[in-house]
């Protein structure tokens, strides 16, 4: 007979491709005791009204009640934890200048474990309550407060990547904001490592430790050698940000006469669980070498409008087989939500394709073939997420976690625009895509536990 630990009934919306969206109407989604979908029944499989008779009315049952939907829980591939503290705040100077004004002060508080506790709960329900249910985190270069982060995610049930940065060089760091000398950076992120590991175990949803060089200026050859093997050693995740602004770009090609996508990749810190975030110069070689190694872009596009006077060709890299999420980038971005951001980077790539301030320069219209659609945007949020992370995450089909928003269209507080019964559900899809508000998401779920519930 059936032995599912969870049935889940209702209409969802899971990526097929990165263009098209899958409509599971009425689908019977089966999880097992590991918070996995062991299976998905559509209403015409013969199996359907067994299951459904099985298990209706039982405790483990759970039905959509009218205008609820399941949306995957979304995948933010980079935030910067600390920088919550500050969201919103000075966006209208350089990134140089806003890094070295206001972003090192605050994260030099983390070593302050009561102010990061304060912090780091606050954002971790925070997202968990805007549907992120996965989250790739640059926490300080402090080692304590770097494993809170971690204990955090696992105490509220978020799946947290988390990173001790790393920034040793003190040619380039601020002496308040560094880390000591090369060789505590790399023994503190060996132990960090270490940490994480066993704190997973005691997780359902997992938490894992990423090796996290600022970005290039902030570190030696030797931090980035050593972080390099640090990551084989272990096998895990590694991220950075890479050619993400001109003084960046510049400065790399200075030092290592090579654009930063090869500097990374002879520092052993591509591959397939590489995560880059921004990547608005990378060029057609550049992106190659990501699309042979595995590496993926997290693609910040609230970031990008104020910090990279750039929009990153998301389609053109997309077609050269590169995978791509997305990323809030707490807080060059300010917003905490994947909605607010899927909706900018199809904004920001029609402005790439023909938003050319036509009124002063006739002739040049963008660069052709460049936006994405609301249906790409979601799957950047959703599925590309996990195929960045090589995660079972981002969709709601078979072998996947069960990650889940439960969107609700008629809640008093925050009603969509839905007056017809009988409308398109790809339509309703992309009203919720673009009018959703924190009030519609009712329920977070991750891996099969209920993690936020929206009670107002
Ligand atoms: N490059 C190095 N550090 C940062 C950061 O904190 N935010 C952004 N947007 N870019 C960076
Ligand atoms: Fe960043």
């Amino acid at each position: 007979m059936f032995k599912y630990t969870q049935i889940f009934k209702g209409t969802a919306f899971s990526s097929k491709s990165s263009k098209e969206v899958q409509i599971l109407q009425d689908y019977l989604f089966c999880i097992n005791a590991d918070g996995i979908i062991e299976k998905t029944i559509a209403p015409e499989h013969p199996d359907y009204q067994t299951v459904l008779h099985t298990y209706k009315g039982k405790e483990n049952f759970y039905q959509l009640t009218d205008g609820q939907y399941f949306f995957p829980g979304f995948v933010d591939l980079h935030v910067h934890a600390p920088q919550w503290a500050q969201a919103g705040t000075a966006l209208d100077i350089p990134l140089y200048d806003w890094l070295n004004t206001y972003t090192f002060p605050i994260e030099s508080k983390f070593s302050d474990l009561a102010f990061a506790k304060e912090v780091y709960e606050d954002l971790v329900s925070t997202l968990l309550a805007n549907g992120t249910t996965t989250s790739l985190y640059f926490a300080t270069v402090h080692k304590e407060a770097s494993l809170l982060l971690a204990e955090i995610c696992a105490t509220k049930g978020q799946r947290g990547l988390v990173g001790k940065v790393v920034m040793d060089d003190p040619e380039q760091n601020p002496a308040f904001y560094r880390d000591a000398n090369t060789a505590t950076a790399l023994a503190d992120t060996e132990e960090f490592i270490l940490a994480v590991k066993e704190l997973a175990k005691s997780t359902k949803q997992g938490v894992y430790p990423v090796v996290t060089p600022r970005f290039i200026p902030s570190c030696t050859d030797s931090a980035l050698k050593g972080l390099g093997e640090l990551a084989a050693k272990y096998d895990t995740h590694i991220q950075s940000h890479c050619s993400e602004s001109d003084w960046e770009h510049r400065y790399v090609q200075d030092r290592f006469n090579k654009n930063d996508a090869y500097a990374l990749h002879d520092f052993g810190l591509l591959g397939d669980k590489s995560v880059m975030a921004h990547c608005n110069f990378l060029n057609d070689e550049d992106a190659t070498l990501f699309a042979e190694t595995g590496t993926a872009i997290g693609h910040c596009p609230i970031s990008n409008a104020y910090f990279a006077n750039s929009v990153i060709p998301i389609a053109r890299f997309h077609a050269k087989g590169v995978d791509i999420g997305l990323g809030s980038d707490i807080s060059g971005g300010f917003s905490p939500s994947l909605f607010d951001n899927a909706r900018q980077a199809v904004m920001s790539s029609r402005m790439l394709e023909d938003g050319v301030n036509t009124a002063l320069s006739a002739d040049k219209r963008g660069v052709p073939n460049s936006r994405i659609t609301i249906n790409e945007a979601f799957y950047l949020a959703t599925a590309g997420g996990g195929e960045s992370l090589s995660l079972p995450i981002g969709r709601l089909q078979e072998n996947y976690t069960w990650d889940v928003q439960v969107i609700d269209t008629k809640v008093a507080s925050a009603k969509l625009p839905i007056f017809d019964n009988k409308e398109e559900l790809i339509d309703i899809f992309q009203k919720i895509m673009y009018l959703v508000r924190p009030e519609n998401i009712r329920e977070v779920w991750v891996q099969g536990i209920k993690v936020h519930e929206r009670t107002e």
